[in-house]
């Protein structure tokens, strides 16, 4: 049985625009929106959400009691993320590059995911408003079983530091 229907939602109109020209399926519906705030999707209504290299992008603690309301029981969570060696590497390029607005951002990123790691607590960078950190396997454990997930798996490709994890709501 293939899928019925399907959400997708990205803050950037661009995105949204590119995946409705991409996609003649007729089976999607793109929103303007945040991950955090899913509230035209309603409750227990899907069978399966993911987030493609969004999350690092995201409060994330509000991103999976959101994605846990919208899942059905038994639905499962998919998501990719930013590992640190990912920020570190990209804090070294801004580094090597002296582009100063860039490492004060990457080094935000970076303190940032160390309070996800250590206290399970995100903040916003002050000057744009902007929220990105890097997350490890402890601190998404602890958001996803915290929002009422269960069966966490994670899944690390170390040749192109690709991270992912896939958790399910309990029946
Ligand atoms: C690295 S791109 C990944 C795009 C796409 N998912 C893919 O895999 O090719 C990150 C995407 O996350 C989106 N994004 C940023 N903040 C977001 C949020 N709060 N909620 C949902 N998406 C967000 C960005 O607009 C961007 O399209």
């Amino acid at each position: 049985m293939g899928i019925a229907s399907y959400v997708g939602i990205d803050p950037d109109p661009e995105a949204i625009r590119f995946c409705e020209a991409m996609d003649p399926s007729g089976r999607g519906t793109y929103l303007q929106g945040f991950g955090e705030d899913l509230t035209r999707v309603p409750d227990r209504s899907c069978s399966f959400v993911m987030a493609r290299v969004s999350v690092p992008y995201m409060d994330i603690g509000a991103f999976v009691r959101e994605a846990h309301r919208v899942l059905e029981p038994g639905g499962q969570l998919w998501i990719s993320y930013h590992t640190p060696r990912h920020v570190v590497h990209h804090l070294g390029q801004s580094l090597r590059a002296r582009h100063v607005k860039d490492i004060v951002f990457r080094s935000y990123v970076l303190v940032n995911g160390a309070a996800f790691h250590l206290f399970g607590r995100q903040f916003r960078f002050p000057y744009n408003g902007r929220i990105e950190s890097f997350q490890t396997r402890r601190a998404l454990r602890r958001a996803l079983v915290g929002a009422g997930f269960g069966d966490v798996e994670f899944q690390y490709d170390s040749r192109r530091d690709l991270a992912s994890a896939m958790a399910r709501r309990a029946r």
